[in-house]
């Protein structure tokens, strides 16, 4: 008889094994104190330690003005929005930033999920279930949201590799003018934070008359004169179909959406199961949503802070002969390629330096590609930057320290 139990066990035993078992740290916030939160080491006690692996780029989780939105409207509506967007969960909360966000995108309209992860699946595959013949033409890097999106649905897809544009019109250009086609890609790779050429992406799919689906979930509120991305930063917002952005990384707060059309929101919003069986989100969120938003608008200073940021963290790993991928974005990633020293490595930071950084291993990249994902935000001081670079230069390259102050910690 089938033994489910060891079946499953055998299964973790074998993740375990290959080093990409994944254990939970618990970082306990500090609104005040970002970015420093406490946990308890393996001895029971509680320490403090610095993040550098939270996505909240501007700090706007932290922020009195969307803290008290969060709390007033949870007081004036209640915690949960306890209903469908059809069956009593749509508030002027939902309406409102459905407005904020297509006017901030340059967009007809907008629709609001649950995260970015659900309105990536739920927008791919309503489109494909529904357009007969669609293929998706996806970038060979594209996020495990888009890739269980395409699976979900038995339309043809094809891969091109990574940025290749000469890859991508070979594909194009490989099929009937006639076949509807739907060209995938992000604007930042999360892992890897390299930055798609996507004037030259939306300029071959025009000519092969393709949809374009861009996820912005790394760019936005860190890219463009008022934070809506990188389509924003090059003037693009007009030529891309359909972009999907995240509420829970540089906004600070939840949710997903995406911004399109009129009609292409109405589509989704009409036939995506996943829109319109879950309950929507609640009111509150969406109100501090739109006040993370409406400062992130008016406020360039924090952006040019967080990029600053970036750029002082590069120097200061280049000094302490840290190596990292280039990029053009602000991910910076230091290459570990195995899965264990890669876990050896986070442990050591944590116990020894009180440094959360947390591992990067497979099923997040392929195998030998294992790193240590720098994020760095707009709180982050210069004491916090050199204590990282010596620490990351005394446990990787494992020998003497170039330069450290003392003081500086
Ligand atoms: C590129 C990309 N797309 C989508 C998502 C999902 O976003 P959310 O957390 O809003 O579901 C993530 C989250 O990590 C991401 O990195």
């Amino acid at each position: 008889m089938f033994n489910y139990d060891s079946f499953l066990k055998n299964k973790l035993r074998e993740l375990k094994d290959a080093g990409s078992y994944r254990y939970f740290l618990e970082v306990n916030k500090s609104a005040q104190h970002f970015p420093h939160f406490h946990y308890l080491n393996n001895e029971g006690v509680q320490r403090s330690g610095v993040n550098w692996c939270s996505n909240d780029y501007l700090c706007m989780s932290t922020r009195e003005e969307v803290i008290a939105k969060l709390g007033f409207v949870t007081h004036r509506s209640g915690t949960g929005s306890s209903g469908t967007r059809n069956i009593s969960g749509t508030t002027i909360y939902h309406k409102e930033l459905e407005k904020t966000l297509a006017e901030w995108h340059k967009k007809e309209a907008a629709l609001l999920f649950n995260g970015a992860y659900a309105a990536n699946v739920t927008a791919l595959q309503t489109l494909a279930r529904n357009i007969s013949g669609l293929i998706f033409i996806s970038d060979e890097r594209n996020h495990a949201s888009i890739i269980e999106g395409m699976r979900g649905c038995k339309n043809p897809k094809m891969i091109f590799r990574h940025n290749d544009m000469d890859h991508l019109r070979e594909i194009l250009s490989s099929l009937p003018a006639e076949q509807p086609k739907l060209v995938v890609f992000e604007s930042v790779y999360s892992i890897t934070g390299t930055v798609a050429p996507i004037k030259e992406i939306i300029e071959l799919t025009k000519e092969y008359n393709a949809l374009t689906y861009v996820d912005e979930v790394h760019a936005v509120g860190l890219y463009g004169e008022t934070g809506a991305g990188l389509f924003e930063k090059e003037s693009l917002e007009h030529e891309i179909d359909i972009l999907n952005g995240t509420l829970s990384k540089a906004v600070g707060v939840f949710g997903g959406y995406i911004a399109a059309s009129a009609t292409v929101i109405d589509f989704i919003r009409s036939f995506g199961s996943g829109f319109i069986f879950t309950t929507s989100l609640p009111p509150a969120v969406c109100s501090a949503a739109n006040k993370s938003i409406q400062l992130i608008r008016e406020e360039r200073e924090e952006r040019q802070v967080f990029h600053q940021n970036v750029l002082l963290l590069r120097k200061t790993l280049k000094e302490y002969g840290v190596k990292y991928t280039p990029n053009d974005s602000h991910i910076t990633s230091v290459p570990v390629g195995d899965a264990n020293r890669c876990r050896e490595v986070a442990h050591e930071l944590l116990q020894k330096q009180s440094i959360y950084l947390q591992p990067i291993n497979y099923p997040t990249v392929p195998v030998g590609e294992e790193c240590l994902r720098i994020v760095i935000t707009a709180r982050h001081q210069p004491k916090h930057i050199n204590h990282l670079a010596y620490s990351l230069n005394k446990i990787l390259n494992a020998r003497p320290v170039i330069k450290y102050n003392e003081a500086n910690v």
